[in-house]
């Protein structure tokens, strides 16, 4: 089949960086090609290139049977390539309809907007999308997921002819992922070309009929995915066989250190759960359960309006985020895009900035030296991707980013560390290596709140798991009764109050 478009031996470095070494890919009309690899292979670079964001290094590009060069992201639109990249690119203060026809609002014959018009057609966009909010709604209000399907409406707008999805399900619920799967489908019956990046293997063998691998960089392989196993693909993206995902480390937990009593608050209604030294308590739900709201209370990011915690027996009910970390309640957000890290700074300043106290004793050459050692070994230990500690944070791939984030939490030797989908946009091999960390810091006495939308990676690692069911406890489980039956039952609340462990 002749692709729409073709890139071949593509190279591109950054300094210090040589992100592309010979990577190629073809997109094919009427398919979705699913772009795989681990954090930092190359993935995001080379859609970048595609797209004339970046210029390449060497390589060619072939579109529609013709060598070409985008000069620009505006040039490629135009030609007929829409993308969504894996960072949202929308103005808060503006209005859906006004991101979404951004640049190309409707004019009429007498120079003025045909705003009707406008949001009309935004509107139309939504409705394929099955979007309750409309077009007049100020971007800044819609919670991720939904400013995600803005970006995909965007998209859509342009009627192109190829449309790359960089990690577009990362924020979505499951409900939003069917409607993005549904219009998928739409534009392969069109003809369309998609470009599928994800780390999610579940969605790549669901919706992608051919996977192109990349390894540190280079092209490894372009198959056909219904050749393909789950572990043969894993295989060829981290270059090894990969065995036992979830590493759980069995341990008697030690004495109760947490203990949440009757807490309520905005979406949380009468949550009561203890946390042991050294154990794994992991929080399931379906999305909007109340789960992050839960942590956020525990934290004191959100008013309480009843309840109380307790810390090793003292009374820590926070009432502000200082008060959880000055107890050692740490929260390491699941949107790290918002409110996790600052995306201009250096890896280092961005892993030290909550843990700075830990680096003010001695004077200010000392504490440097400390910080500088105490980064290193993190850099080391999580294996993160980047030339330097100085590196700008912003330049590293997204899965990096994400283990600074949790590096940061750790690095403040916390005694209850609340991970939110700690592994979210992190590839395979990247995820057993933080389940080993964390389970290393588990056997040191950590306490550890594991909240996860991914039933196996509850289910995996947890000692004991809470579900989560429109604010309140749904139900508690010993690992042993767990199963995926038991928990997706007490998440839609099917579950029988006899069953519930007290
Ligand atoms: N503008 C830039 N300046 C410097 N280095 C960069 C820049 N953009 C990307 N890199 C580096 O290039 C490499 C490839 O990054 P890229 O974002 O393409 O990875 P990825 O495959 O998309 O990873 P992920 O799955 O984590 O999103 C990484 O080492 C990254 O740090
Ligand atoms: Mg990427």
């Amino acid at each position: 089949m002749q692709p729409l478009l073709q890139l071949q031996g593509i190279e591109k470095s950054f300094p210090g960086v040589k992100a592309l070494k010979s990577a190629s890919l073809a997109v094919y009309p009427g398919r979705v090609m699913a772009l795989v690899g681990e954090n930092g292979a190359g993935k995001s670079t080379m859609m970048k290139v595609l797209t004339g964001i970046y210029s390449r290094d060497a390589g060619s590009l072939r579109w529609l049977g013709e060598e070409t060069t985008f000069n620009g992201p505006k040039a490629s639109q135009e030609a007929g390539i829409g993308i969504i990249h894996q960072e949202l690119n929308l103005i808060p203060q503006l209005t859906v309809a006004e991101n979404i026809f951004l640049g190309r609002e409707f004019v009429n014959r007498f120079g003025r907007i045909n705003w009707k018009k406008m949001y009309a057609e935004a509107d139309a966009l939504l409705k394929r999308l099955n979007l309750r909010f409309n077009s007049h709604k100020l971007v800044g209000e819609l919670s991720i997921g939904d400013q995600q399907m803005v970006e995909i409406a965007k998209v859509l707008s342009f009627k192109s002819q190829v449309i790359i999805m960089d990690e577009p399900t990362d924020a979505l619920t499951d409900t939003e992922t069917l409607s993005l799967f549904r219009v998928i489908n739409e534009l392969k019956a069109q003809g369309c070309g998609i470009v599928y990046i994800s780390h999610r293997m579940k969605e790549i063998f669901e919706i992608c009929d051919d996977v192109t691998v990349f390894r540190d960089g280079q092209f490894i392989a372009e198959r056909p995915v219904q050749t393909l196993s789950e572990e043969s693909l894993i295989e060829m993206m981290v270059g090894r066989k990969l065995e036992d995902q979830y590493p759980r480390l069995d341990q008697t937990p030690g004495e109760i250190r947490l203990k949440v009593e009757n807490l309520s608050g905005p979406g949380v209604h009468d949550v009561s759960f203890t946390l042991r030294k050294g154990e794994i308590l992991g929080v399931s739900g379906l999305m909007g359960a109340g789960r992050t709201e839960l942590m956020k209370l525990l934290y004191g990011a959100l008013p309480r309006t009843q309840g109380r915690v307790w810390l090793d027996g003292r009374d820590v009910t926070a009432r502000a985020p200082q008060d959880g970390l000055a107890n050692g309640i740490v929260y390491i957000s699941e949107d790290r895009k918002r409110d996790g890290l600052v995306l201009g700074m250096s890896v280092k300043e961005n892993m030290s900035l909550t843990a700075l106290r830990y680096f003010s004793h001695g004077g200010g050459t000392l504490k440097h030296a400390a910080e500088q050692l105490a980064v290193g070994d993190f850099i080391r230990l999580f294996n993160i991707k980047t030339p330097s500690m100085e590196q700008a944070i912003g330049l590293l791939s997204g899965g990096n980013q994400q283990k600074v984030a949790i590096a940061r939490g750790l690095m403040t030797r916390p005694n209850v560390l609340i991970l939110d989908e700690p592994t979210r946009g992190v590839d395979v091999g990247a995820k057993k290596e933080i389940y080993q960390l964390i389970n290393q810091f588990k056997a040191e006495g950590l306490s550890i709140i594991l909240v996860s939308s991914e039933m196996p990676e509850v289910l995996g690692m947890s000692d004991r798991i809470l579900v989560m069911h429109e604010g309140r406890c749904g139900g508690e489980f010993t690992r042993e009764q767990a199963t995926q039956e038991s928990l997706m039952a007490a998440a839609v609340g099917k579950q029988h109050s006899e069953d519930l462990v007290v």
